[in-house]
């Protein structure tokens, strides 16, 4: 036989027999016979690469590793759940449908599992799983296409005969004895475990390296496409048999209840099953079933009307409660953390619980060697809920808070009437170390390769004390090629990275310096009416009120934080580092036009200063488009370091060349 029909008709046995076994669990044959299908297209496949293509069984095994990760914007926005949390929340629940709605229709409903995983959605065309992506922030989300490839349940190609574009949403998670197992790995090789199934899967889909994804046991349940009439079906239930005709895990436990009783029924059942089953479940959500009323209830601002997801009550053990851990934060908070015997808690093991502050604790009236309930809900850090006070030891020692920093020494204060303990010495080595961890971090300036470890490691050898050290590293290039764990290649990695940042838009900026008050949404409201950083720190407290969600206490931490001296020098020695942010105009719709309407960007060679996917975002923002090659309509081609071929053509074409400097210049205009 030829070689080409061979593989299709492998790729079609091995489809069907993982189809068979990962979505039915309905085997026919043994593993050693799809062990001996599989090996024979391996072999076919290295004898003939050009015969791979992207829907063959062993594209599963991971790709390349990723530098970051592309965006994705949804076609239609992925909506997250309103909550319910007993039967009350749900007859109320139907009576607002039917306030909405005309009294008197009749109402029928599906309900499904909530599984407690990470929501994706996985673009199809003509049967081939083209894309992959995070859910994000429901607008945008991130390209795990080559990470989703990996999860055996998701199938490459569709069987069946679906639409010719079908985005299918679903949930992706990790079953519990997977979570167990990858959890004891992550302990033998020194690394913290995973708090919850949820954190599981998405610690394992947002791996650069897909290969990482691919030893990781991910499963996955569609429970919804993007355009409900896509499938040609009129309500939820029948869709999700569609989607299970195309070869699509849908859930065993999805229900059709004609009435709001049956699906309290169908919650208390839930309930019941709910410690059997091999995964978890954190509550169970009802969808109208009818895709006309659905669309006439519509959405609100984040969820659907037509949906809600009615929570489980937390899961509960017993444990006892070994010591207590002052842990200081960014801000000189001190907040106790409990030190537990491990005890699993609905599958995850729980080794800490986080005891909020002195009036938590002392309400509580928590012992050391206390015999204590934890309880986990959902994604929530565990909690002791009390001590169980009858079978106490006599000499139990209560725990109270230090007077003294456990860090630097420094006595603690706690106003009367807040809750918080604080350290307020600014040169505390803890406060400092996390400060600076929150800079590097996904909610600071995100420096890439630059995470807690790793700074903690800076932190610790004394390279990096404060914000600017940080933009000094590419001077001590060999001297962090030399550490543990380093090398050169990581170094240039993280100099790069460091580099990209050096102009970073100045609501970022902001919120990395971790002002108290100042969070991401106030921070965009102070770049957008400041635009520079000099006149947002020259600012009045009553200029500040102005600021649109500015109140009194931002305005205070505002001015309090850029009238301290060693800020001042900091931001000094910010900018001999070349450190300046940026203020992205704010777009169209807000008086006047976007900087870069009707122009139609091409980027070429390496950028310097931003990275690819923030300029091409800053060109988003900004109303432009971007182009992927030279075209007629290409209006601007930006050229970076190296550019070859492009920057030629887009010579010969008269484009307007721009340097990266030049394009920046034209948003801060
Ligand atoms: S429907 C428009 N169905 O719950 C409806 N969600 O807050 C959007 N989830 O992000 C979701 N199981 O990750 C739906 N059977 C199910 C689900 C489910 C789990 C998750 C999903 C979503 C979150 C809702």
């Amino acid at each position: 036989m030829q070689p080409q029909k061979r593989i299709e008709e492998l790729h079609r046995l091995l489809q069907e027999h993982a189809h068979k076994y990962y979505v039915l669990d309905a085997p026919t044959i043994s593993d050693s016979e799809y062990d001996a299908l599989f090996q024979e297209l391996l072999a076919l496949e290295k004898a003939h690469p050009e015969l791979i293509t992207p829907d063959s069984p062993s594209q599963r095994v991971g790709g390349v590793a990723l530098d970051k990760f592309s965006q994705v914007e949804h076609r239609y926005p992925m909506l997250s759940l309103e909550n319910a949390f007993n039967d009350d929340d749900l007859r109320e629940f139907e009576a607002r449908l039917r306030r909405f709605l005309s009294q008197g229709l009749t109402l029928s409903y599906v309900a499904e599992p909530k599984l407690d995983g990470l929501a994706v959605e996985l673009v199809y065309e003509n049967g081939l799983l083209v894309q992959g992506s995070t859910r994000g922030d429901g607008k945008v989300g991130e390209d795990i296409t080559a990470q989703l490839k990996t999860v055996r349940s998701i199938p490459l190609r569709l069987l069946g005969s679906p639409p010719p574009l079908l985005e299918v949403r679903g949930e992706v998670f990790m079953a519990l004895a997977g979570l167990e197992r990858l959890n004891s790995s992550q302990i033998r090789m020194g690394r913290e475990p995973f708090a919850n199934p949820r954190n599981a899967a998405a610690g394992s889909l947002r791996q650069l390296n897909p290969k990482i994804t691919a030893s990781r046991p991910l499963d996955f349940y569609a429970y919804g496409v993007s355009l409900p009439a896509d499938t040609g079906r009129n309500g939820q239930y029948d869709m999700l048999q569609s989607l299970k005709t195309y070869g699509l895990p849908v859930n065993e436990h999805v229900r059709k209840c004609e009435t709001i009783e049956a699906v309290i029924e169908a919650y208390h059942q839930m309930l019941e099953i709910r410690h059997q089953l091999p995964y978890e479940i954190d509550g169970m959500v009802v969808k109208v079933d009818d895709f006309g009323l659905q669309e006439r209830l519509g959405n609100k601002a984040r969820a659907p009307r037509w949906a809600t997801a009615c929570k489980f009550p937390a899961i509960q053990a017993t444990t006892l409660l070994r010591s207590v851990e002052f842990q200081v934060g960014r801000t000189g908070a001190v907040t106790p953390v409990a030190i537990l015997e491990p005890v699993v808690v609905g599958g995850v093991t729980v080794s800490r619980a986080t005891l909020h502050n002195q009036d938590e604790m002392e309400r509580k009236d928590l012992h050391i060697g206390d015999k204590v309930f934890v309880q986990r809900a959902g994604d929530v850090i565990p909690e002791i809920v009390k001590a169980v006070v009858e079978e106490r030891a006599e000499d139990a020692q209560p725990i109270r808070m230090p007077e003294n920093c456990p860090v630097c020494q420094h006595p603690l204060e706690k106003p009367a009437g807040e809750a918080v303990t604080r350290c307020h010495n600014p040169h505390c080595d803890a406060q400092r170390l996390r400060s600076l961890i929150h800079f590097t971090s996904k909610a600071g300036l995100d420096i890439e390769g630059l995470g807690k470890k790793y700074v903690e490691q800076l932190f610790e050898l004394k390279i990096i004390e404060d914000v600017p050290d940080i933009f000094g590293l590419h001077s001590r290039r060999h001297k962090l090629a030399s550490l543990d764990g380093w090398g050169l290649k990581s170094a240039d990695k993280v100099i790069a990275a460091i580099n990209s940042r050096r102009n970073p838009p100045l609501s970022k900026f902001l919120a990395a310096l971790g002002i108290r008050f100042i969070g991401e949404v106030s921070a965009t409201s102070l770049e957008n009416h400041f635009q520079e950083l000099d006149k947002l720190a020259a600012a009045s407290h009553d200029e500040l009120l102005e600021v649109d969600g500015i109140g009194e206490q931002a305005a205070s931490s505002i001015v309090e934080y850029f009238s301290d001296e060693k800020v001042q020098a900091m931001l000094v020695r910010l900018k001999d580092a070349g450190v300046s942010p940026v203020a992205i105009q704010p777009v169209a719709g807000e008086g006047g036009t976007a900087p870069l309407a009707d122009m139609v960007i091409l980027f070429t060679g390496s950028l310097q200063t931003i990275s690819r996917s923030e300029a091409k975002k800053l060109v988003k923002d900004n109303g432009g488009t971007i182009a992927t090659g030279v075209t007629k309509k290409t209006t601007h081609v930006v050229v970076g370091e190296k550019a070859g071929s492009k920057l030629k053509k887009a010579q010969e074409m008269n484009k307007t060349i721009l340097t990266e400097e030049e394009f920046l210049q034209m948003i801060r205009q």
